[in-house]
């Protein structure tokens, strides 16, 4: 929900008729958030879009169950020890943490998406840590690689095509929708120019017209569990679309830091606003410019938030034993902060190029057992 954008065949007015050269009448899809309170999009189908009929697909990716409950302690997985997990994406998530906001999962495909999905629980934002590909979608082809994230809006048909070689994809699904912080936005929805995104940061969809892969297969998720529909004619038949609903890329680098003369605490890094969670870019930048400023982050207790740190490259100043695909879980109720000598060796510092994402959530994560088995058990008393 960036802006409004308007591609291909379109009527004049919305709810009226549009119809083809031999005056065959297109089907609307008022496609729309919030019920009709919310951002929409109006597509414009070829072939009535509703026209479906259960059937018996394969599953998609195995839903997040907490471990046992456990003692209160900072975590650390190893993701970049997970194995990868194969197949389409549909099915290549692996849940690590989660609740009733969030899902944080490890996506690694290795093949294309034989089947259409749509998630209808939630938005799906990734950081793509390796690799890249081809997102199809009703509203258009978004190609995606390294380092990028990506936004696919709840509902959305669509179907990924990885490239070939290593995928790694920090998936973030967004069970009470996601968009871009508030503060980020004057009051016609316009960036603001001093906001640490612009419009042209966003890579949009690129519409390629009526299409028929020869699958009708859609698989739909919604409140937990997979459902499976075939469809009479080909589901990518839109000829144009209007409105702000429609997926994105956007590069981590194209986000501007900001530095103080002091630390500025993670919510001026605040990239994505989810419902319970701000999704935070700590990207390469100069450090803080007072001469007795302290760059590295202090000891803290934020004391309503769950802290997740996914670190993608760099030097981590704050913590040891992290590395790229780390994932942190600095869970609330207990402080936190660097490691042994980071705070003080880091006066003076004038930069870092450190590449991570933060998520601040702010109900308690749960971990799955697939997180308990990356986990690194030495990192609760690496504190000292
Ligand atoms: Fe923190």
């Amino acid at each position: 929900m960036i802006d409004r954008m308007v591609i291909g065949e379109v009527p004049a007015k919305h709810h009226v008729a549009l119809r083809d050269d031999r005056g065959g009448l297109r089907y609307e899809e008022c496609f729309t958030r919030s019920g009709f309170d919310g951002p929409y999009t109006i597509l414009y189908h070829r072939e009535r879009p509703h026209a479906q009929e259960p059937a018996e697909l394969a599953s998609g990716w195995r839903l997040p169950v907490a471990v046992a409950p456990r003692p209160l302690r900072k975590r650390h997985y190893r993701t970049q020890d997970l194995a990868p997990a194969g197949g389409p994406p549909v099915a290549a998530r692996v849940p690590l943490l989660f609740n009733a906001d969030v899902v944080l999962s490890l996506a690694t495909p290795a093949k294309p998406d034989p089947v259409y999905f749509q998630n209808g629980d939630g938005d799906d934002l990734y950081f793509v840590a390796e690799g890249g590909g081809l997102l199809r979608t009703a509203l258009g082809d978004l190609r995606f690689g390294r380092e990028d994230y990506l936004f696919v809006p709840k509902g959305l048909l669509h179907r990924f095509a990885p490239d070939p070689g290593p995928q790694r994809w920090l998936s973030v699904e967004c069970l009470g929708g996601m968009g871009l912080p508030h503060p980020w936005r004057n009051g016609s929805g316009q960036l603001r120019m001093d906001a640490p995104l612009c419009h042209r940061d966003f890579r949009r969809p690129t519409f390629v017209g009526p299409q028929d892969e020869g699958i009708r297969e859609i698989l739909v998720k919604r409140s937990g569990a997979f459902h499976g529909f075939r469809q009479k004619t080909p589901p990518l038949d839109v000829v144009g679309w209007d409105g702000s609903v429609w997926p994105f890329a956007l590069p981590i680098l194209s986000f501007q830091p900001r530095v103080g003369q002091v630390h500025l605490p993670p919510t001026v890094h605040g990239t994505f606003a989810a419902a319970g969670a701000l999704v935070c870019s700590f990207v390469p930048r100069p450090l803080d410019f007072h001469p007795q400023a302290i760059p590295c982050p202090y000891p803290h207790s934020s004391v309503d938030v769950d802290e997740v740190i996914f670190y993608q490259r760099g030097e981590f100043t704050s913590r040891r034993g992290i590395g790229a695909g780390s994932l942190s879980h600095h869970p609330a109720g207990v402080m936190h902060g660097p490691h042994p000598g980071a705070y003080e060796s880091s006066i003076g510092a004038k930069e870092t190029n450190e590449l991570a994402v933060m998520l601040d959530c702010y109900r308690p994560l749960s971990a799955t057992a697939g997180a308990a088995a990356i986990e690194d058990a030495a990192y609760q008393s690496s504190f000292g």
